[in-house]
C-alpha cells in the first residue's frame, strides 16, 4: 500500500521549542533534535507532563513551535500554509489516541473512511478501503456497531483500522493503551506494530508505559520538555529487537500475546 521499503531519513526534527506562553519554571519542550527513517518504530517514553504530547503534535504539524522545524521528507512544515500542513495531514498521516476519538454517532465502518472521504476518496471506495481494514483487524461482525457498542479494545481496533485505511507514512499514536486494561493493551499494541511493519509504515508510540514501549524498536525518552538520551542516533529501520527502556524494566513483549488475537 505503500512505498516506504527502503530506509531513508523520513521524519527530522531540529531544535524545537514549544513555550504555551504560560508563566512556567521551563518551556513544555526545549530544543529537541529527532530523526526518524520510513519504517521505523519509535515511542516516545516519560512521566506525565513531560512533553510527549506536545512532541507528538509538532511532529504531526498539528501545531506550530516557537523555536526549530520539522522536515517531511526534506519539506519544511515552517514554510507550509496551515492549509497545506492540514493537507498534509490528512493525506500522509494517521492517528490514534488514548480514547474517545470515534464520532458516536457513526458506525465503525463510517467511523474508519472518514478520513478517506475527507482526503477526497469517492464514500463508497472509501468504505470498501475501510472495511478490508477492520475485517483484517478483526471486526468483520462490528461493522455496524456504534462506538458506545464496542468494548475499549474492539475501538482501538476501528481507531487503526481508520488510520491504517489512508496508507499513511506515519501513524501517530498517542497513549493508545491508556484506557485499556493491561492485557487488551498488549493486543492492541501488536496489532499496531504488526500492521505498521506490514505496510513499512512509520510508527511512533507515546507511552509512559516501558511494556507499551518494548513494541517499537527504538525508545527516546523525555524529562522536564527534553530529549533526555539518543535521539539523533537512527536505529535500522525494521529492527525487531526492542531497545531496552531507559529505566531498564522491560525488554520483551509479554508471552501470551504473540498468537491470535482475539477481540475483547
Ligand atoms: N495547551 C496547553 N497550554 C498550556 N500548557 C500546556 C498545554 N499543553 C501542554 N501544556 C504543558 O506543557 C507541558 C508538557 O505537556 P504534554 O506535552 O501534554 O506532556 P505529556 O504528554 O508528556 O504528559 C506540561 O507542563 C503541560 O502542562
Ligand atoms: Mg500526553
Amino acid at each position: 500500500m505503500n512505498n516506504n521499503t527502503y530506509a531513508q531519513t523520513q521524519l527530522v526534527a531540529s531544535h524545537l521549542t514549544m513555550n504555551y506562553g504560560t508563566p512556567s519554571a521551563h518551556p513544555a519542550l526545549s530544543d529537541v533534535s529527532l530523526q526518524l527513517s520510513a519504517g521505523e518504530s519509535l515511542a516516545i517514553m516519560g512521566p506525565s507532563g513531560s512533553g510527549k504530547t506536545t512532541l507528538l503534535h509538532l511532529l504531526a504539524g498539528i501545531m506550530k513551535p516557537t523555536g526549530g522545524d520539522v522536515l517531511w521528507n526534506g519539506n519544511s512544515y515552517a514554510k507550509m500554509s496551515d492549509a497545506q500542513r492540514t493537507k498534509l495531514r490528512r493525506s500522509d498521516f494517521g492517528f490514534v489516541f488514548q480514547s474517545g476519538q470515534l464520532l458516536p454517532e457513526l458506525p465503525a465502518i463510517e467511523n474508519a473512511a472518514l478520513p478517506l472521504m475527507l482526503a477526497g476518496v469517492a464514500p463508497a471506495e472509501a468504505k470498501r478501503r475501510a472495511q478490508e481494514w477492520l475485517v483484517s483487524l478483526g471486526l468483520q461482525d462490528l461493522l455496524n456497531r456504534r462506538p458506545g457498542e464496542l468494548s475499549g479494545g474492539q475501538a482501538q481496533r476501528v481507531a487503526i483500522a481508520r488510520a491504517m485505511a489512508i496508507a499513511p507514512g506515519v501513524i501517530f499514536a498517542d497513549e493508545p493503551t491508556g484506557a485499556l486494561d493491561q492485557r487488551t493493551g498488549m493486543e492492541v499494541m501488536q496489532l499496531l506494530t504488526r500492521v505498521a511493519a506490514q505496510q513499512s509504515t512509520t510508527l511512533i508510540v507515546v507511552t509512559h508505559d516501558a511494556r507499551v514501549a518494548s513494541f517499537c524498536s527504538r525508545t527516546v525518552t523525555m524529562q522536564d520538555g527534553r530529549l533526555g538520551d539518543a535521539g539523533l542516533a537512527s536505529a535500522s529501520a525494521g529492527a525487531s529487537v526492542a531497545e531496552e527502556p531507559a529505566n531498564g524494566v522491560f525488554t520483551a513483549a509479554p508471552a501470551g500475546v504473540q498468537g491470535k488475537v482475539s477481540v475483547r
